[in-house]
């Protein structure tokens, strides 16, 4: 199996993926530690942008009320963004429609779990960023200047975000 090998400090800069294709073609996974289970969750994800914030490397995640994983990143101050190659496509439709509240989705999915930074993360991950949390709140209906995307909201069940520090990069080898 390849190796998760952590980058130095500004090696995220020289990253050549394109993370349009990565977060809204391949989808990303979240891991997030869940204690009480004593397990890793795991939740697909592809309402997620890269970029710069207040000078640093940043990673904005959207997570909706009834997702298993919203309680467990209201609680957790760090956790990691994970990019898979295509190949395990299948594993991350069925993290993005079971819920971690009824399964250990990892173990199911016979992948191989690792601790990066003493986050809980998936061996076989191609480039994993291991965050921290530093600006949340939720998606309020009075802001949105375009309508359109309130079509997303029948239920009034409007995301959470967190705006989140890359601390660090881990890239397979
Ligand atoms: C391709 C894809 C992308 C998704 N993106 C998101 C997302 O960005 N935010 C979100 O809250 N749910 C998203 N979901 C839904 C969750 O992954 C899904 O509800 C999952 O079962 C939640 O798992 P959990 O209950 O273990 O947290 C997505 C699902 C798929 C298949």
């Amino acid at each position: 199996m390849k190796k998760l090998v952590k980058l130095d400090g500004d090696a995220i800069y020289g990253l050549c993926e394109n993370f349009f294709d990565e977060i809204g073609r391949k989808w990303t996974v979240i891991a997030i530690n869940d204690e009480q289970n004593e397990r890793t969750n795991l939740m697909t994800a592809s309402w997620v942008q890269t970029g710069i914030l207040w000078n640093k490397p940043v990673c904005t995640l959207y997570i909706r009320e009834q997702r298993h994983s919203f309680s467990l990143a209201e609680r957790e101050e760090k956790f990691a963004l994970m990019f898979f190659d295509e190949k395990y496509k299948n594993e991350l439709v069925y993290f993005g429609t079971k819920s971690g509240k009824d399964e250990d989705k990892l173990a199911s999915a016979g992948m191989t779990p690792c601790t990066l930074d003493g986050v809980g993360a998936v061996c076989e991950a191609n480039i994993v960023f291991v965050l921290k949390k530093l600006y949340c709140d939720y998606l309020k209906e009075d802001a949105f200047c375009d309508k359109a995307p309130l079509s997303n909201y029948e239920s009034k069940d409007f995301h959470k975000f967190y705006i989140c520090e890359i601390e660090s990069v881990y890239k397979a080898e």
